[in-house]
């Protein structure tokens, strides 16, 4: 089932009032391809006080037009991850709604973008719903790991080292037709994406609350320091949406920025 139209205000670029969302990501699309490995996004919800987690989950953070967002966005790249701790935690959903499987039909493309979760040496709960669906599921372990086989529908990748590296991950992915990856998350899996230079925008919308947790931010602190501590990664801003009390904000990552 569709949601009702969510009315957003355009904020930049060509300011308009009382768009449906829809209307107003009408021509959205991932930065440009890239030649040497699919383009990375990642797409996060957080309190104005930076933090990703109400009660351990992000449900709540964002409101049903953040819902709606994320599965236009999804609609729009090739394969879409998490984390293992993600799926850990609550479980994952990685698929865009009959609607944007339609839209993605019509278009020549297969109804859900490829589904990855990506887990290191710890044991991954196979039961939930996102090894059920019928799109081409990846699940990436490190070299480790006690799985020895994912549920039918779904190719285990093993890594050679006790982490998939990123750029691994996206090695694999591209080998397997993958040019735009969409990551979802958690914090932890996130940051090895930044750690390895590998985040070329963020969708990043701020739900109107303040919280004062130590509940993890977008990007968790980075084992043994963060290669940009003191030479910060710069984006530019690509788009403001507003949604009543909610931002949905774009930013870009220039190679090297
Ligand atoms: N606000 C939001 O938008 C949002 C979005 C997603 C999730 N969340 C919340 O974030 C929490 C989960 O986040 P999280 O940070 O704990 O988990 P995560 O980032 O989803 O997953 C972390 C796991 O990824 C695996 N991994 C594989 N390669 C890795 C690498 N190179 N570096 C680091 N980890 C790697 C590790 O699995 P092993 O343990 O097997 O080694 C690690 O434990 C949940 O509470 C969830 O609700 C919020």
């Amino acid at each position: 089932m569709t949601d009702a139209p969510h009315r957003v205000d355009r904020l930049w670029p060509d300011p308009a009032l009382d768009l449906t969302l829809d209307e107003a990501m009408a021509a959205f699309a991932p930065s440009a391809r890239r030649v040497d490995r699919p383009v990375v996004a990642i797409n996060m919800v957080s309190s104005i006080d930076g933090r990703a987690q109400l009660s351990g989950s992000a449900e709540g953070l964002g409101s049903r037009a953040d819902r709606r967002l994320m599965r236009l966005y999804r609609a729009a790249f090739d394969a879409v991850g998490s984390g293992a701790g993600t799926l850990r935690a609550t479980g994952v959903w990685l698929r865009v709604g009959d609607d944007l499987a339609a839209r993605r039909m019509a278009e020549g493309r297969p109804p859900n973008p490829t589904g990855v979760v990506i887990a290191g040496t710890e044991s991954v709960p196979t039961d939930g719903q996102w090894f059920a669906g019928d799109e081409p599921r990846f699940l990436v372990v490190g070299r480790e790991n006690p799985l020895t086989d994912a549920p039918p529908g779904t190719e285990l990748l093993r890594a050679p080292d006790e982490r998939p590296a990123p750029a691994w991950v996206l090695a694999q992915l591209a080998q397997r037709g993958v040019r735009s990856f969409l990551l979802e998350g958690g914090p932890h899996i996130n940051a090895s994406f930044l750690e390895e230079g590998l985040i070329d925008e963020v969708y990043w919308t701020i739900g109107a609350h303040l919280l004062g947790t130590d509940a993890l931010t977008m990007i968790a602190a980075m084992p043994g320091g963060s290669r940009y501590a003191d030479e910060p990664r710069r984006g530019r801003l690509v788009s403001v949406l507003r949604h009543e009390d909610e931002l949905f904000l774009r930013y870009r990552f220039d190679a090297g920025g």
